[in-house]
């Protein structure tokens, strides 16, 4: 077997600089959300939020429901396709109890959490919603989108790790790079 290091290039973020961010982030969250007397759903999106949505859970200090969604926006390339399906939704088909922060891994061009965000509001009628994305790649935009919580803003690279894939495989990795050229060429 190969070990994953064998296949990164760069590492572009540290583990300790993620882990700084979620804690910014969540304090963040905390602010804005501290006189609110809605409920709180933390909505991960499968599979690429699972790693961020676990430690950015965890440090969360107040009261909340987590819950997830899967869609696909990306077959096999590292290019959006710009169609959405819906994988699965979350338990509850109706969130106006509810605040809803969608945690996303990755706003690339932005056609996933168009829908989504769309999806969230108009379909399952949530009080509010605030998306919390850890990385951005402003550079690829096709949709504007309101960002209100971020990690990094990174170029225009495809990136793996903690969480983000390449055909499915290096999510587990606990920091964020880039991967050799051949790792594609060899696809
Ligand atoms: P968008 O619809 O183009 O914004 O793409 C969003 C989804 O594409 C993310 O949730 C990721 O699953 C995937 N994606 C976009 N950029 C990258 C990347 O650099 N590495 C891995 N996955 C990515
Ligand atoms: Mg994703």
């Amino acid at each position: 077997m190969r070990k994953y290091e064998q296949d990164i290039a760069k590492v572009l973020v540290s583990e300790q600089e993620i882990q700084g961010a979620v804690r910014r982030i969540c304090r963040e969250i905390e602010n804005d959300f501290k006189d609110s007397d809605k409920k709180i759903l933390i909505m991960g999106t499968l599979k690429g939020a699972v790693v961020f949505m676990a430690d950015l859970m965890k440090e969360f200090n107040y009261r909340a429901e987590i819950d997830f969604i899967k869609v696909s926006s990306y077959g096999s390339s590292t290019d959006s396709s710009g169609t959405i399906s819906l994988k699965s939704e979350p338990d509850r088909n109706d969130l106006s109890d509810y605040n809803v922060i969608i945690i996303e891994d990755i706003l690339d061009t932005g056609n996933t959490l168009h829908w989504l965000l769309n999806h969230v509001k108009n379909d399952l009628h949530a009080n509010t919603v605030k998306l919390c994305a850890l990385f951005n790649k402003p550079d690829r935009r096709k949709k504007d989108i309101k960002i209100d919580y971020q990690g990094f803003v990174i170029p225009d690279e495809f990136i793996v790790g903690y969480g983000l894939d390449y055909n499915e495989e290096y999510r587990n990795l606990p920091y964020v790079g880039i991967l050799k050229p051949e790792i594609y060429a060899n696809k």
